[in-house]
């Protein structure tokens, strides 16, 4: 079979290493076959996903669950992470050793934060030793307490709970100090503040294993946009919060200046009924992978703020270099993993045409180019559109 490609760009497929795909246990919000489907979509052919399921993945058992579900219905490689505690309870640490001979990537606490310095401790002492990533969702509980969005002049206005930028740096600033300590290789989740974008640019220029991610939501959007809809929306809630205009350029000269290795969605998706709550009792999250690399091509690379080979490394040999994986590259000899992108053809999001079950997502109804027109894993089609 011959396929056309008709002047577009072949890149490496792209990687996503935070993803939620929900199974088990939230299969109304996702599945592996939905969340599979909609990273082919998007261009991706490598995702790792969290443990907030339910059950939790805490378990060898639960792991090999998520790889054998991904060989029957997915689309993609998926890399699981398995949880620091059980059930994500902050309680009691997992058997890390059982988890990464089941396969997975790295230990995690997205969904919770381990609050505990002597567990977070404990837990990093381990994972050096078994060489394990430590994936944080950096939040201070008690700083964050009821927070439906950032603290800041907005929250005031509209009288919202606001959660600061510190539940977020102040995490950051112990996980930083307790990977010096242990000699663990610190990954910080969704990095979202300004302050936080410093401490990981000193604990990199002091030589620290420390490495950190940035969505597209905390790259192009800011606190004004709950303002806008009268806060009554809850397609705008996420955690964390979309900050002020001063934090999203800290993390874009971030991503600029190599302090943030790679961009990561946080795909995140809820059902309609769940996001049609009221703002603060709705639960936080936007789906973000059929979207993500067309968003940051229109308002990033085609405004003249990253150049696109820049771009491209942030979805493909950066993460694969952090993760240690043998992906993010194109070889001579070597089975595809690749994605066609088609920079010209414009679209807007809409409901209808997309693969998650979820619809929550702030940019929907914006028109953005360079849509994946062909995607191929491991040699196989995963999807192709137009
Ligand atoms: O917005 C978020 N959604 N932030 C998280 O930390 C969890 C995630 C989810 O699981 O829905
Ligand atoms: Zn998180
Ligand atoms: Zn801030
Ligand atoms: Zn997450």
């Amino acid at each position: 079979e011959t396929i056309d490609l008709n002047g577009n760009l072949i890149l490496p497929g792209f990687l996503d290493m935070h993803v939620h795909l929900r199974q088990p246990g939230f299969e109304a919000k996702e599945t592996i076959e939905t969340g599979t489907a909609a990273a082919a979509r998007g261009g991706f052919t490598t995702v790792a996903c969290m443990p907030n399921t339910r059950p939790v993945l805490d378990s060898p058992e639960l792991i090999r669950y998520v790889y054998e579900k991904t060989a029957q219905e997915g689309s993609c490689t998926v890399l699981p992470y398995g949880a620091i505690t059980k059930g994500e309870l902050g309680e009691e640490l997992t058997d890390i050793a059982g988890l990464k001979a089941a396969g997975v990537i790295g230990i995690t606490d997205d969904g919770v934060g381990v609050q505990s310095s002597s567990l977070m401790r404990e837990a990093m002492r381990t994972a050096a030793a078994l060489d394990l990533p430590v994936v944080i969702h950096s939040e201070d509980e008690d700083l964050a307490k009821d927070g439906c969005m950032n603290e800041g002049v907005v929250s005031k206005r509209l009288g919202l709970p606001g959660i600061p930028g510190l539940a977020e740096s102040a995490m950051i600033a112990r996980d930083i100090l307790l990977a010096e300590d242990t000699g663990a290789h610190l990954h910080v989740c969704h990095i979202s503040d300004a302050a936080s974008v410093e401490l990981v640019r000193h604990a990199k220029s002091r030589g620290l294993k420390v490495t950190t991610e940035v969505t597209p939501h905390h790259l192009l959007l800011t606190e004004a946009i709950i303002d806008q809809t009268d806060a009554s929306d809850a397609n705008m809630k996420v955690n964390p919060p979309i900050r002020t205009e001063k934090d999203r350029l800290a993390c874009l000269q971030g991503l600029l200046d190599g302090t943030i290795d790679m961009v990561a969605t946080d795909h995140a998706p809820h059902t309609e009924e769940e996001k049609q709550r009221p703002f603060q009792t709705a639960p936080f999250g936007f789906v973000g992978l059929e979207i993500a690399f067309p968003l940051l091509y229109t308002e990033l690379v085609q405004t003249g703020h990253l150049p696109l080979h820049e771009l491209v490394k942030k979805f493909t040999v950066n993460p694969a270099q952090v993760f240690k994986l043998d992906r993010g590259s194109l070889t001579v000899g070597k089975v595809a993993d690749l994605t066609v992108v088609d920079l010209d053809t414009e679209r807007t999001i809409t409901g209808e045409e997309l693969k998650t079950k979820g619809r929550n997502t702030p940019f929907m109804g914006k028109t953005v180019q360079g849509w994946s027109v062909l995607t191929i894993n491991q040699g196989r089609i995963t999807y192709q559109g137009k």
